[in-house]
């Protein structure tokens, strides 16, 4: 791709991801720019950085959804173009014992928070969606929205650990507790599951016997600065390609996984 990209950002907290990301936009490194920068959290820092630098910036409260839902679900309408029962379906987020009723919540007061986030963002159009130290697990309805084909993923995500280890909320604290001797970090596109998606890129750190939760998340906060915008930088330049895979296991099974392939270039 020859042209700047246009790349959204979604934050809950400080913004140190955003912040390289901006940096290496900024250096030329990406062809890129960024569009916007949305917040589940109206105290994130990372939001000052948007206004520092002239970035549009908004807030949706999912915390007053949930808790208006909680109290009285009949007082929070689901968006127009809602389909509980293909969302439900949709999504890997929970497995087949999870209550439904849990599943159903889960799911309208996500979807009244992502119309919300889906609003904001129109007036910002975009080719990429980085999720930035993101706290919120997206639904089928915001996934299927922004990736209007489903052929081209264009939402990423960055995650503190070696997925498929320790996917959820706190990979650093997961890794060290297990006791790794190596953790690390992943860039991923989002799929309808936990951290589930393709995975880009990784970078590995090593766990010495006197390191600590802060040490070791120290460490990977560094490698996470290098390798998320490495792979914005790899869309930008149209090089990530999504394939299906299948694969014949030894038990007669068969497997398929959508794998990113990295390119040379954009005609490869
Ligand atoms: C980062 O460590 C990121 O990997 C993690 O939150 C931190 C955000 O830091 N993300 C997740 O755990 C997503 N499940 P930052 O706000 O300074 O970029």
């Amino acid at each position: 791709m020859d042209r700047t990209i246009r790349i959204g950002a979604l934050i809950s907290g400080t913004g140190t991801n955003l912040q390289a990301i901006i940096d290496s936009c900024e250096s030329g490194e990406i062809n890129g720019k960024i569009v916007f920068i949305g917040s589940d959290n109206s105290n994130a820092h990372g939001l000052n950085k948007g206004t520092l630098l002239g970035i549009p910036t908004f807030v949706v409260n999912y915390g007053s959804i949930i808790r208006n839902f909680k109290k009285e679900p009949a007082t929070v309408a689901p968006p127009d173009d809602f389909d509980l029962n293909d969302l439900i379906s949709k999504q890997t987020l929970f497995n087949a014992d999870a209550e439904i009723e849990t599943v159903k919540a889960f799911i309208i007061t996500r979807a009244v928070a992502e119309a919300k986030l889906i609003d904001e963002m129109r007036h910002y159009p975009f080719d990429l969606l980085v999720l930035a130290g993101y706290m919120r697990n997206l639904s089928p309805y915001f996934i299927d929205r922004v990736n209007t084909d489903p052929d081209i993923p264009r939402i990423m995500n960055i995650h503190p650990a070696l997925l498929p280890a320790f996917p959820g909320i706190d990979g650093y604290g997961d890794t060290f507790r297990y006791g790794c001797k190596i953790g690390g970090c992943t860039v991923h596109f989002v799929d309808y599951g936990e951290d589930s998606g393709p995975i880009i890129g990784q970078k590995a750190y090593e766990i010495l016997e006197d390191d600590t939760i802060d040490s070791i998340r120290a460490k990977g906060l560094k490698l996470e600065w290098a390798l998320y915008p490495e792979c914005v930088k790899l869309f930008a330049e149209g090089r990530l390609n999504t394939v299906r895979r299948s694969y014949e296991l030894k038990d007669g099974g068969k497997m398929q996984k959508t794998v990113v392939k990295i390119i040379q270039s954009p005609k490869d």
